[in-house]
């Protein structure tokens, strides 16, 4: 639409209605690529990074109205509101949608309701309360030709449905749903088992009945035929032996974690020769010998919070292809997987063992497991280890001892493990020990470790291949130096609290290929000068993203700047907020001139103003959240095609104050950036009690002083509700006419497009008021009009000479503005107190931000104005190209440098 003449091109950006005013809609709008920045917005959600823009809605009870604020592009949408009835074609206007989500109170969906969605991948119906019927119509899925997941999260559906699925179904869900047998399946969707179409049996990848608490019962048959990879019943009453009656022609893996099943199901396996099993029941307490008889087929076990105390001698060799075992959650002090009187080599890759209070392990535990890539044991209650316990796993890859009370690790107790990548050794109590020179293997690249406590001057010593390290100070303790010098190829460190003794001025000679930086804890105090500037002193050239989360009270704000190749930065829970004065954005963040996605939390910012951006040349997304109180500076409107793409305030409120007034006008019709405010925004009542109002149209009524100043807005709606504004009766006649012509002119920018490089009838617009009008006859046109040597032989436009008698006054202004390629403004005193002269100005300024292709604008100054005097224009001062305006001197000997310089901006002499 017309709308969007004026934005620089980008699909994606064209695509945006952003007459998205948050105002109007709760619909928050974004990229994939910045999903996770927002995605807490989009809970219940089954949208993806994967898809190039996506959209959420609460709070709908109008489906026409919320979607106004929605991109006809967005590939996945969700819905969350009070909607019961879904008409036809509600959503034919997103052709293009992959992923759907219907979070509404829907009791029935119209014939055609999901027409045109030829396109859809993936639809969910959520209901927000249990008990919610949903009537679907047969057909009500006939358009969904490429619907490959279909997921009921909460409705109840009607056994009477009789709902026909498309053929190209995949995955079926039926969660938190009214299931008491998996029978109803059968009346709702009739062709589930038997595919209409080949009346051969279906095959689906995953159907999903878990969370179904009253399901209980399996109607023999009720699925006959069907082929099925994975069957989940998790947290339902249903018996996973029960699962043999379904008639399933084929199933690959079975899924029954809190059901009633209390043994391991050996006949269901032995049946289907299941590949993946997922049982966890405390009942099931022990395992016996004749169940695991059945068990030879299953490549994954989980047996996860079975209660178990002890596993059965042969565990690993009854299961000869086993590859994933996991036992986390029991009650193993003591575990056995292997024998060593058979000889036997279990196959298996991954062994998790967390949570299981594992009291130590003896020499030969793993003596069996000579193919094991990963082995997890975090969260038990191992003291100490001995290198013997690895002595087998020489395939080993990835060892998690986390969170045990591990004191004693044995000398060389790493040596064993030759493959080891990964390690971590976070929330351990390790002791520091002399003989720890080695850490173990040249192939160890991720480390995770909580420094041992050692003597002070004793230096950290780890392996320096490094690619990640994480550091896990414990408050309190001794910096420790880090040994050695260089890191060669670190290139991602986390330092939890302080810890380290690191000087400032090498620190990108000791991490030279450090991309990744994360500071957990109070540590950017140490990173801060301590001087008046408090800047981060940490000059990393190569750093890429910078994550900081504070301890929520830092003393004073700490600038980062100066990273040329940071992309990313996150600063979280700083609150600088108990100091005197509030911190402004350009307080936290300076030159980063490669930035895109800036995300602030809890910093107590309370100012955002223009000047902060002058460094964030390629800023994309702003996230502010948990801030309180912002003030977004009026200069930020003049700023805006400088301004990141996306602005997102989250969980924070704007001040009610008058400086906030001017951002209602400017969301609706901000061309470039797309701003999404959380609402409600109050303003808190105004007599104490009472109930808070709504925070725009409050300041609206109690900021007009301040919203007159706003016409360099932009938008059509703004400036038509500006007109009609009572403010501005005083001058009714010249606002209104200049209004209007500058629509005109917009609209002649706009068409002017099309014909670029056209012919201007004019060089130069010369808008001055009649007060002026002197020296612009004087001076002014005999040195531009007037044929070369003396004059520069241009074509002025004056509106008291040029205009086209009888024509529109309007027509006359918009057309000779959008005739000339230069617009020069002549202020003095005189001009800036009358008001058709500051309109006339405005309508340059608008011009030059809003035009495609901008005329060149030129200020004269008749007198010194000072920057007071201008309270209005400064703004205009940042947007000129340096040089683009200049005083008239009042002697003469600065007269001809004053001349010289308008040639110089206007251009070669010409004459006709
Ligand atoms: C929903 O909103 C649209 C557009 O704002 C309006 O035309 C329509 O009347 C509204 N419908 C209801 C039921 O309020
Ligand atoms: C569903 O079917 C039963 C019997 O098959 C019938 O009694 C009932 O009225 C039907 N309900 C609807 C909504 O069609
Ligand atoms: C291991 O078990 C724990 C506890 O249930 C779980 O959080 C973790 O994701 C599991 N890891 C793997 C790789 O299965
Ligand atoms: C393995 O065998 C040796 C003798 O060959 C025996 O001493 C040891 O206790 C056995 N270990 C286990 C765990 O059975
Ligand atoms: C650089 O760092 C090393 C190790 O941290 C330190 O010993 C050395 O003194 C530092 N050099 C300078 C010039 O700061």
């Amino acid at each position: 639409s017309s709308r969007f003449w004026n934005l620089p091109c980008g699909i994606l950006l064209l695509s945006l209605p952003l007459i998205a005013g948050w105002t109007a809609s709760n619909c928050l709008v974004t990229e994939g690529s910045w999903l996770p920045l927002v995605s807490r917005f989009f809970l219940n959600c089954p949208l993806n990074s994967r898809l190039p823009l996506l959209a959420v809605c609460t709070k709908v009870t109008n489906l026409t109205q919320a979607l106004e604020a929605v991109p006809q592009s967005v590939e996945g949408l969700c819905l969350a509101g009070s909607i019961s009835v879904l008409p036809q074609d509600a959503l034919s206007n997103y052709p293009g949608l992959k992923v759907l989500g219907l979070n509404l109170r829907l009791t029935r969906l119209l014939p055609g309701a999901l027409r045109g969605l030829g396109q859809l991948q993936e639809l969910s119906f959520m209901a927000p309360q249990s008990k919610n019927y949903l009537f679907l119509h047969p057909n009500a899925l006939d358009d969904l030709r490429s619907l490959q997941k279909l997921n009921f999260l909460g409705p109840c559906l009607d056994r009477n449905s009789s709902i026909q699925l498309p053929t190209s179904l995949r995955q079926l869900v039926v969660r938190y749903s009214c299931l008491q047998d998996v029978g109803e399946l059968d009346d709702i969707f009739p062709d589930l088992a038997h595919s209409p179409f080949s009346g051969d049996a279906r095959t689906l990848d995953v159907l999903d009945l878990s969370f179904n608490w009253q399901l209980k019962m399996a109607s023999p048959g009720a699925l006959q035929g069907l082929r099925l990879g994975t069957l989940h019943l998790d947290h339902t009453k249903m018996d996973a032996a029960a699962v043999l009656s379904l008639g399933l022609q084929k199933l690959k893996s079975l899924s029954v974690l809190f059901t009633v099943t209390a043994e391991l199901p050996a006949e269901t396996v032995a049946h289907f020769e299941l590949q993946e099993l997922q049982v966890g029941n405390k009942q099931i307490g022990h395992i016996t010998l004749e169940a695991l008889a059945f068990c030879h087929s299953l490549q994954s076990l989980v047996l996860q919070n079975g209660g178990l105390t002890a596993l059965p001698p042969n565990f690993l060799a009854a299961m000869p292809r086993l590859q994933r075992l996991n036992l986390a959650g029991n009650q193993l002090q003591r575990v056995r997987l292997c024998t060593n009187e058979t000889g036997f080599v279990s196959g298996l890759w991954t062994l998790n063992l967390s949570d299981n209070g594992l009291l130590a392990l003896s020499p030969a535990t793993f003596s069996c497991l000579s193919h094991l890539r990963e082995l997890l044991l975090q969260r038990n209650q191992l003291v100490s280890l001995e290198g013997e316990v690895f002595q087998d796993l020489w395939r080993l890859e990835i060892l998690d001892l986390s969170r045990n009370p591990l004191v004693n690790l044995g000398g060389g107790w790493l040596a064993p493990l030759p493959s080891l990548t990964t390690l971590n050794l976070l929330n351990t109590h390790i002791l520091f020990r002399p003989t720890w020179g080695f850490w173990g293997p040249e192939s160890l690249h991720h480390l995770r470790l909580q420094l041992p406590s050692a003597p002070a001057g004793v230096a950290l010593s780890l392996p320096e291949r490094l690619t990640s390290l994480e550091l896990q100070a414990v408050p309190g303790m001794k910096h420790r130096k880090l040994f050695p010098n260089v890191f060669p190829i670190l290139e991602t460190l986390t330092l939890d609290g302080w810890g380290l003794h690191l000087e400032t001025q090498n620190i990108s000679e000791i991490f030279p290929a450090l991309r990744q930086l994360t500071l957990l804890g109070s540590s950017l105090e140490a990173l801060c000068s301590q001087d008046t500037s408090n800047f981060f002193l940490w000059q990393l050239p190569g750093l890429q993203s910078l994550k900081v989360r504070g301890d929520g009270h830092s003393p004073r704000p700490c600038c980062i700047t100066g990273l040329p190749n940071l992309q990313e930065l996150k600063l979280d829970a700083l609150k600088y907020r108990a100091r005197p004065r509030p911190v402004q954005l350009q307080e936290l963040v300076g030159e980063l001139p490669r930035l895109r996605v800036l995300q602030l939390a809890r910093t107590g910012l309370e100012t955002l103003s223009a000047a902060a951006f002058q460094g964030l040349g390629s800023l994309q997304v702003l996230v502010l959240d948990w801030e309180k109180g912002l003030v977004l500076d009026g200069g930020l409107q003049e700023r805006s095609p400088q301004m990141p793409q996306y602005v997102y305030i989250l969980t924070s409120s704007l001040a009610c104050r008058c400086a906030n007034a001017w951002l209602e006008p400017w969301f609706e019709g901000s061309p470039r950036t797309y701003m999404w405010v959380q609402p409600p925004q109050l303003c808190p009542a105004e007599s104490g009690g009472g109930s808070k109002h709504p925070l725009f149209p409050f300041l609206l009524n109690h900021c007009q002083e301040a919203l007159e100043l706003k016409l360099f807005g932009g938008s059509f709606a703004f400036l038509l509700l500006l007109i009609s504004l009572p403010l501005l009766q005083e001058a009714r006649n010249s606002w209104v006419l200049y209004l209007q012509a500058l629509l005109r002119a917009w609209f002649q920018g706009l068409r002017g497009q099309k014909n670029e490089g056209k012919n201007f009838l004019y060089d130069v617009f010369v808008s001055h008021c009649r007060q002026d009008q002197g020296w612009v006859v004087q001076e002014l046109l005999p040195a531009l009009e007037g044929c070369p040597p003396e004059g520069q032989g241009l074509r002025l436009c004056l509106p008291e000479r040029d205009f086209e008698p009888g024509k529109d006054v309007v027509d006359n202004v918009a057309d000779s503005m959008a005739s000339s390629p230069i617009t020069l403004c002549v202020l003095s005193h005189r001009a800036l107190r009358t008001p058709r002269c500051r309109l006339e100005l405005r309508l340059a300024t608008s011009l030059l931000l809003a035009a495609p292709h901008p005329p060149v604008l030129l200020l004269i100054f008749l007198e010194p104005v000072s920057r007071h005097q201008l309270p209005r224009y400064h703004r205009l001062a940042r947007l000129l190209r340096r040089g683009d305006y200049c005083v008239w001197p009042k002697e003469d000997e600065g007269k001809d440098s004053f001349w010289a310089w308008l040639r110089g901006r206007l251009g070669q002499p010409r004459c006709r």
